[in-house]
């Protein structure tokens, strides 16, 4: 592997990577934990299917490798056309936009990446796009740490008392990591930003039917890194409440709408009313490319649906019966009205949403 381009890089596990020869090399998700395999891509069509297939995942890693599709995409258009390759750049915006519809973080990068080519003058557009891909995944990985410190520091100063030793057992759900993010993590950032503080006791990961992003990297991530974890089937977490063995909930999100309303991995929603009924808190970490505030209310979100065999099958095993209808959202819409924090990199913000979130931007 070439190291030269090496330069981002935040915790054991890096997802996206620009390699030096020009192709955009992703850790292929699909097949964590049992295999760590990298895909090097050369084109933006498979990197939109990369996408699409899940080889990687998560609203701000989705947005991230966007933006080097793009500069994938504009290396193909300039040298096919170096007169017209700016009116070619809509079938490469176009072919990345379908890719995935619920994370705004794809479209917000993708608009990052508009706005570049449509300032280019002169000559190879390539060395800027390169540059803005870079700075979007760097400046994700710093508000990542930003976010991860920010969101422990309230919790501490909100719980600070409520436990004798001090720690705070917090559950989550999904997967919010390296893996999801350009590195550290969303939710996972303030677990590992407790963890450096010496002040998470242990967490729970949600597994996350019917992908398994809890089970397959949650929980892989937080081995790796020696975090404690529980693994637990997402139907125990209300007898985990119940028990009192939550203190909080801590979750990403892939759009977060004006008045607050957090759209995450299904199951999500069901968790904050759980928190609702037993008294436990419930925070919601993403960056600000996750804020659609253009989006009054979480209702106008488009709610992906994926295919039957994702909840017919686990890992290529059939497990229910042959052609029995199914329903497969991929995402839930959380109300503001259930959310105690909302932690990103310019600030951590509670209720009312539409004030303080209008606030932060
Ligand atoms: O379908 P996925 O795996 O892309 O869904 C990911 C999630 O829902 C995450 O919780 C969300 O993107 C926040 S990740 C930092």
């Amino acid at each position: 592997m070439n190291t030269k381009q090496v330069e981002i890089k935040n915790s054991s596990v890096q997802a996206i990577e620009w390699l030096a020869e020009g192709k955009l090399r992703l850790l292929d998700q699909r097949l964590l934990p049992v295999s760590e395999v990298y895909l090097d891509l050369g084109d933006y069509q498979a990197t939109a299917a990369a996408i699409t297939d899940m080889v990687v995942r998560g609203a701000p890693a989705i947005g991230i490798t966007a933006a080097y599709a793009v500069v994938l995409g504009a290396v193909e258009k300039y040298n096919e056309d170096e007169m017209r390759w700016k009116a070619s750049m809509a079938d490469v915006f176009d072919t990345l936009a379908r890719s995935r519809p619920t994370a705004v973080n794809l479209f917000w990068a993708l608009d990052k990446m508009k706005a570049v080519v449509a300032a280019h003058k002169s000559g190879s557009p390539i060395g800027q796009l390169l540059a803005a891909a870079k700075q979007i995944h760097q400046d994700d990985i710093a508000a990542n740490i930003g976010m991860g410190d920010a969101g422990a520091l309230a919790i501490l100063e909100q719980s600070g008392a409520s436990r004798p030793v001090g720690k705070v057992r917090v559950l989550t759900h999904c997967n919010t990591g390296s893996l999801a993010t350009g590195g550290y993590g969303t939710a996972l950032g303030v677990i590992r930003s407790l963890w450096k503080m010496n002040r998470l006791e242990k967490v729970y990961a949600d597994e996350t039917r019917p992908w398994l992003q809890g089970a397959r990297l949650t929980a892989w991530e937080l081995c790796q890194d020696n975090i404690p974890v529980t693994l637990n089937a997402d139907s125990a977490a209300a007898h985990l409440m119940k028990s009192g063995e939550v203190d909080w909930v801590i979750v990403g999100a892939d759009r977060i709408t004006a008045n607050g309303d957090v759209a995450n991995k299904i199951g999500t929603y069901s968790l904050a009313v759980l928190c609702k009924h037993h008294g436990v808190k419930f925070m919601v970490v993403a960056p600000t490319s996750t804020l659609d505030l253009n989006m009054s209310s979480g209702g106008d979100i488009p709610i992906e649906e994926r295919t039957a065999q994702e909840v017919t099958h686990i890992q290529g095993k059939m497990i229910a019966p042959d052609g029995v209808n199914t329903f497969n959202p991929v995402f839930d819409v959380t109300p503001a009205s259930l959310i105690d924090l909302i932690v990103t990199e310019k600030g951590v913000v509670s209720a009312p949403f539409s004030e303080s979130l209008a606030a932060l931007c």
